[in-house]
This record gives C-alpha cells, sequence and structure tokens, in this order.
C-alpha cells in the first residue's frame, strides 16, 4: 500500500509526530500508527435523533470489524438530526451537518470513514460530506425500526399519524382513541418503517453503491445488521488499500441506478433534493430533469406506505433492495461499481421476490410508470415535482380557482374558517416555504385539508407548495415548485380565485393570468424570514433552489482531503 493520508501526522521522529502519536496513545497497540488505516467511524447516535440512537451499538460491531481487518477505528460523533425534533426543519441543518462532517474528516488523521446514519437528513448529510472530502468511505444505514400494532391494525411510521389526524377532524375516530393508539406507533430502535425518507435514502444509498450490498433495509434490531456491519468495518479498510474513493462510485450511471431504484420502490421526494446535492458535491452531472427521463417509465413495484400497505419490515422478508432491483435489471446501468468492486448488476444476482404481495413483479407491477414527473409551467419555470403514485390518479389531470395561503400561519389561522371559499375542486396553494422563504424548506406542502371539505367525505385536493413534503406523506401534491415565492418566483403572484391547470401526463402546471403583469403579494413577502446572523443567516444569503438540491452555494463541489498546513 502506498503512504497511508494519516502517515502526514504519525510518521518520522520529529516533535510533531511525537506529539499526533504521544496523544492517541491512551492504550492503543504499539503498532497502531505504523501503516494501520485509521477509520473515522462518522457516527450519528444522537438521544435527540431516536432514530438513530442505536447507532453507538452498530459502531461497536464496525469497529471489532475494522480490528480485525488491521485498522484502527475512531469514533468521530457528527451533528446529529431528529427529523421529529428539530425545529425549524432538520433540512436546515441538513447542509450545516454535512460541512462540519466534511471539515472534521479532512482536518483530522483520517484515511477511510464509515457512515453511520438513518434518520431522514443523516445519510444524505453524510454522504455530501463524505463526496466533498473524497476519502474512501462506506455507509452502514441504521435500519427501519418494527412494524408496531394498534388494536390489530399495523401502524406506519408518519402515513398513519397524518390519516388518524385527519380522521379525528373528520369526525369519525375519536381523540381519546388517537391518543391511546400513540404509544404503538414506535415499537423498536430504527428509523421510520414506511417508505419515508429514511428507508428511502438508506436504500438509495446501497443502489448508489455506497452500501455493503445487502444490508440498506434489514431492520434496526435484526442481528444481522451488526454482522454487516462488522462486514462493513473490515471492507473499509480494503478501500483504503485499493483507494477506492466516492468518486470512483457515485458516477452518473451510479446515480442512474439511484432514480431507476427510487421509482421501483415508491421513494420519498425528498430524495430528489439529496441526490441532486450529492451529485453537485462530487460534481456528477445530473438535472431535475433527469428524475423524469430516467425514473418516470419504471414500473412500481413496492407495496409499501405511504403508496400501498405494507411496512419495511415485509419489504425485507419479501427478498428486499436486491428482489426488486432484479425486477428492474435491464434499466439499470452495468457500469456502475458499488464500494465491493463488481458492479451493482452483479451484487443483486440472487435477488428474489417471496413474497408477490409486497414486491411485485415486473409483469404485474402496481402502477406502471411510477417514477417522479418534473412539471413546468408559468407557475414552475425551473421545475416542480410530482409523485403521481402517491396521489389521486383522477386528480393528475384538475382544473380549479386557487386557495392561496402567504405562509403556513396563514394556512393555519384559515384552513378551517367555515367561511373560506373553497371547495373539493379547488386548489389549495401554499408560498413561502422555498429554501430561504422558511428556511430549510419545511414539510408542508401536503397541507391539510379544510375541515368542511374533509367533512364532505374528501380526502385529497391539488395541493401546489414550494415546500416539499414528508416522505411518509401521500396526495396530490407538487412540491418543490422553483422559482420560490421568497426570490421573486410567479408563484409570489398568483391570487385567490385564478385558475390553475395541472396536466400531469403533458408536464403542466399553469395559471390563467398574466404572472408577469403583478408584483408579488405583500402579505407573502412580509412572512418572509429575514434573519440577522449566524447559521441561518448564511444559509438564507446562499442556499440554491430546490430544483438543484438546496445545497449551499459556496459548498458545492469537493475540496478533496488535502490540508496545507501543521497546527504548531
Ligand atoms: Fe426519523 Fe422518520 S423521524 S426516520
Ligand atoms: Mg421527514
Amino acid at each position: 500500500m502506498s503512504e497511508l493520508r494519516s502517515a502526514q501526522w504519525y510518521a518520522g521522529n520529529d516533535r510533531n509526530a511525537y506529539i499526533h502519536r504521544a496523544w492517541m496513545r491512551r492504550g492503543a497497540p504499539p503498532d497502531a500508527f505504523t501503516g494501520r488505516p485509521q477509520i473515522a467511524i462518522a457516527n450519528s447516535a444522537s438521544d435527540l435523533t431516536p432514530c438513530n440512537s442505536h447507532l453507538n451499538e452498530v459502531a461497536e460491531s464496525v469497529k471489532q470489524g475494522i480490528w480485525a481487518a488491521g485498522g484502527v477505528p475512531l469514533n468521530l460523533p457528527v451533528v446529529s438530526l431528529g427529523e421529529t425534533l428539530v425545529r425549524p426543519t432538520a433540512m436546515l441543518w441538513r447542509n450545516m451537518a454535512a460541512m462540519a462532517a466534511e471539515e472534521m474528516l479532512r482536518a483530522n488523521p483520517v484515511d477511510g470513514v464509515v457512515l453511520l446514519g438513518g434518520c431522514d437528513k443523516t445519510i444524505p448529510a453524510l454522504l455530501m460530506a463524505a463526496a466533498s472530502v473524497d476519502l474512501p468511505a462506506i455507509v452502514v444505514p441504521g435500519g427501519p425500526m418494527l412494524t408496531g400494532t394498534f388494536r390489530g391494525v399495523p401502524l406506519g411510521c408518519g402515513t398513519d399519524v397524518w390519516r388518524l389526524s385527519e380522521e379525528v377532524r373528520a369526525g369519525t375516530l375519536s381523540e381519546k382513541d388517537f391518543i391511546d393508539s400513540e404509544s404503538s406507533m414506535i415499537r423498536s430502535r430504527g428509523h421510520c418503517n414506511t417508505m419515508g425518507t429514511a428507508s428511502t435514502m438508506g436504500l438509495l444509498a446501497e443502489s448508489l453503491g455506497m452500501v455493503l450490498p445487502g444490508t440498506a433495509g434489514i431492520p434496526a434490531p435484526d442481528s444481522r445488521l451488526l454482522a454487516r456491519a462488522h462486514e462493513s468495518g473490515r471492507l473499509v479498510v480494503d478501500l483504503v488499500e485499493k483507494q477506492r474513493k466516492p468518486s470512483d462510485i457515485l458516477t452518473r450511471s451510479a446515480f442512474r441506478n439511484a432514480i431507476v431504484a427510487l421509482a421501483a420502490l415508491g421513494g420519498s421526494t425528498n430524495a430528489v433534493v439529496h441526490l441532486l446535492a450529492i451529485a453537485g458535491r462530487v460534481g456528477t452531472p445530473l438535472a431535475l430533469d433527469d428524475f423524469d427521463s430516467i425514473g418516470a417509465d419504471v414500473p412500481l413495484l413496492v407495496d409499501l406506505q405511504p403508496a400501498g400497505r405494507h411496512l419495511m419490515e415485509d419489504l425485507h422478508r419479501a427478498g428486499g433492495l436486491h428482489a426488486v432491483l432484479q425486477e428492474v435489471r435491464d434499466l439499470l446501468d452495468p457500469e456502475a461499481l458499488t464500494v465491493s468492486g463488481r458492479p451493482l448488476v452483479d451484487e443483486i444476482g440472487t435477488g428474489q421476490i417471496f413474497d408477490d404481495e409486497v414486491i411485485r413483479s415486473r409483469a404485474s407491477p402496481l402502477k406502471p410508470h411510477a417514477g417522479i414527473a418534473v412539471l413546468r409551467g408559468n407557475l414552475a419555470p425551473d421545475g416542480a415535482i410530482i409523485k403521481p403514485a402517491a396521489a389521486t390518479p383522477e386528480l393528475l389531470t384538475h382544473q380549479g380557482r386557487a386557495v392561496v395561503f402567504d405562509s403556513v400561519e396563514d394556512m393555519h389561522a384559515r384552513i378551517d374558517d367555515p367561511t373560506l371559499d373553497v371547495d373539493a375542486d379547488s386548489v389549495l396553494v401554499l408560498r413561502g416555504c422555498g429554501p430561504k422563504g422558511y428556511p430549510g424548506m419545511p414539510e408542508v406542502a401536503n397541507l391539510p385539508l379544510p375541515e368542511k371539505v374533509l367533512r364532505q367525505g374528501v380526502r385529497d385536493m391539488v395541493r401546489v407548495c414550494d415546500g416539499r413534503m414528508s416522505g411518509t406523506a401521500y396526495g396530490t401534491v407538487v412540491l418543490h415548485v422553483a422559482p420560490e415565492a421568497a426570490t421573486g418566483g410567479p408563484l409570489a403572484r398568483v391570487r385567490t380565485g385564478d385558475v390553475v391547470t395541472l396536466d400531469v401526463a403533458r408536464r403542466r402546471i399553469d395559471v390563467q393570468a398574466d404572472l408577469d403583469a403583478r408584483e408579488p403579494a405583500p402579505a407573502m413577502l412580509a412572512a418572509l424570514a429575514e434573519p440577522r446572523r449566524g447559521w441561518e443567516k448564511l444559509y438564507v444569503d446562499t442556499v440554491l433552489g430546490a430544483d438543484t438540491g438546496a445545497d449551499l452555494g459556496f459548498l458545492v463541489g469537493a475540496s478533496g482531503d488535502r490540508v496545507a498546513r501543521e497546527s504548531h
């Protein structure tokens, strides 16, 4: 093996090498600093990120694997983002977590890294970091939780919270029953068990080639996860020896495979901003339209909530990611390599469906065309997305009068007002929720239906927003509208009563109005965030649009692992 990066700290007999070694010894074996790869375990375990709180145990297995292969494991706690708790939205901190992890990997004597994530933003942030520092890296996804049940019925994390709370608002479920279900929702360690963002990004990390094949989707409490974690620790030492880096793996071919997987799995719309941001870090060309051109005609094969019925434990039992990818093998790019050094198409070789209720065969898909559709029109000149698989088919072609809300607060204040002029055909428009407008681009696009419409038995309406939607949500929702209203996009100029036309087949979203002739709505402008200092200020000043991944402009790209200067 050529000289290790960490040798820049540890090799030689000068004062600095002495300092670096002496402070790190603390019981390490005598040969720890003479040619053994130093492997960071970028660990997003945190009690405030409950979906990742078991990652310390996973890290122990990774450590054993690293030792066994001759490396030296080093726990590196990283910024952790708990989707349910962090305000105003965990997405505000994704780029910060990525930046912090990138800088700490570069600043330290590290030759390779194992990335431990789970909850929604944690895997994307770590992949962005690893791509920008470009050290040999492997992801160990923390895995989904087991299925909880309430009165004999499985509960899907997130998805069923939305569903049950709508039932309460519609008057078909008592508040007591709703609260009684709370303690059944989270059955075990692990992340959300629906095909939300966490499940999606774990599976896509493997589809990108960044996970030891066969690992993503193993439930968090399953002992096989620890075995794979051990193997991943061994493999990362090998990656260092071979100098196989994220830039070798995260090629356009790899992103093509991830987009095919995203469609076949019925994955979260959040994957769009995450994959775009990761590609931006590596410098791999990837555009919003690629999601449509590569993914739109891929069939939906996985019957998981929120688009379908089952949960992640079922997917694993039914054959998991490899069984799904095997069905769409002809759509995969044979060039894309994984961390194993072998192409993804070879790694899925033994994939097999064991329950065709959960994973459908190519011959009988749930939907023939499942990918994310990219819409354009005078309302979204830079693009907007919709996930047709989670939408009501009849609403995919729809015309209705806009009911416009200028902020989330405005929406909450008026949505259930009995005098609100709204019916089932109205198009609910919520703006000021893009990356800059409501810093972080919250998951509010699936705004609740007005109570008076709900009481008529209506369960879906066309909604349009420049924000995101939870990966566990569903509905006919046009999201990530770009440019966002806060930057003066046409969305800022729509008015209540304008006729909005959605035509997903033609990939159009238009308003019958001369939007250019109008000024942005003052009430919307007044509601925008105006941070004066700190991260939020940096974020609002530099964040890019959703159509390119909502990274900070100055973080796009990579700096590699070089550090110019010594510390003393
Ligand atoms: Fe962590 Fe859903 S809240 S994955
Ligand atoms: Mg979420």
